[in-house]
């Protein structure tokens, strides 16, 4: 098959398509003929030599694919060869055929077409198991995600709206602004023109920045708050202030989604085809998607993320 490779730390010029090697199921494992991927931040900086993937996964990035089920391994039950799926990867996205756990495969949501598909694993399965598994998110409580117009930011605005929560989403430029007014957030900060911690008090805060907002999170956080950290793009330090945590009764969570178990992954999988699949097929929650990129040009879509123009998600189709 042919997948993207890697060939040294650097810029989106190192991706080359390249034939490698085909995958073959083990036990408990599906091949999947890959029809779309898409990107992530996090393959950008897999790509930059900053961000291993996991023990044991493959060394080709792409974190979720949408396609169809070619073998299956021994021990694999209720998926079968010619199922339409999409799938919550280790890695391994960018190919044209990927192995992975069943216990991370789920159908594709009825109207969703296969493509589009490959968007949805990812910003689902993060956002539902973060803001709404961990952070418990309640109906009425106000949710602050900051980068609104992310493709972790647009599922958030979608997801918190269905569940009835006051959304307040940053963002850096007024376009950015008027998508996320468009998909439901109920607020919009620009954080180039005004600092949100004097703007807003949130319930939860699904936070992507780290260090650098660390000390204006925890003062934008409403007593009982939970301060949720999925990225670090303003670095891993930053000060905390104990005391404001402690009178405030808050909370800091911090973690990733792709190092994990694969049971721990399943239950996550499990849970969003259970809460957020229904709202997919009723069309409250849609895929955003900004651009298609052919898979064999990820270099191209590589760009388009990182010059930052971009709203919701990037695919790689085939
Ligand atoms: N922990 C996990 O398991 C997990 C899973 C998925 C994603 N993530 C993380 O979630 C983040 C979003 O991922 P993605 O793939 O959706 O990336 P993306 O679409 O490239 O989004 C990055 C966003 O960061 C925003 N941003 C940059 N500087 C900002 C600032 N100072 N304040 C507020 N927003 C700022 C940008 O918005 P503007 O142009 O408006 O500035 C942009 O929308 C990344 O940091 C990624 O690593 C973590």
């Amino acid at each position: 098959m042919h997948a993207i490779v890697i060939t040294q730390p650097g810029g989106p010029e190192v991706l080359s398509w390249q034939e490698v090697p085909d995958p073959v199921p083990g036990p408990g494992e599906v091949l999947i003929d890959i029809v779309a991927s898409a990107v992530n931040r996090a393959d950008v900086l897999q790509r930059q030599g900053l961000y291993n993937p996991p023990p044991g996964a493959t060394q080709v990035p792409g974190l979720e694919c949408s396609g169809v089920i070619a073998a299956v391994g021994e021990g694999v039950d209720g998926l079968r060869v010619g199922d339409e799926v999409c799938a919550l990867l280790a890695g391994g996205g960018y190919a044209e055929k990927v192995v992975v756990p069943w216990q991370q495969v789920m159908p594709v949501p009825k109207g969703v077409p296969l493509v589009e598909a490959a968007a949805l694993p990812e910003v689902t399965c993060t956002v539902w198991s973060m803001v709404f598994m961990a952070a418990r998110l309640r109906r009425g409580e106000t949710l602050l995600v900051h980068g609104g117009a992310s493709g972790i930011g647009t599922m958030a605005i979608q997801l918190a709206k269905a569940f009835g929560a006051h959304t307040v989403v940053t963002v850096g430029s007024a376009e950015k602004a008027e998508r996320c007014l468009a998909l439901g957030a109920d607020e919009v900060i620009n954080y180039r023109e005004e600092d949100f911690a004097e703007k807003v008090k949130a319930d939860v805060i699904l936070d992507i920045i780290g260090g650098k907002y660390l000390p204006r999170n925890v003062d934008a956080l409403n007593i009982g708050g939970r301060l949720i950290i999925i990225g670090l793009q303003g670095g891993t330090r930053g000060e905390l202030h104990i005391g404001k945590l402690l009178t405030k009764r808050a909370s800091i969570h911090a973690a990733g989604l792709r190092g994990r178990p694969v049971e721990e992954k399943g239950a996550i999988v499990r849970s969003v085809v259970e809460n957020v699949w229904p709202l997919v097929e009723s069309g409250a929650v849609q895929p955003v998607i900004y651009a298609r990129v052919p898979i064999d040009q990820a270099a191209w879509a590589h760009q388009m993320l990182e010059s930052g123009g971009h709203v919701g998600k990037i695919l790689l189709a085939r």
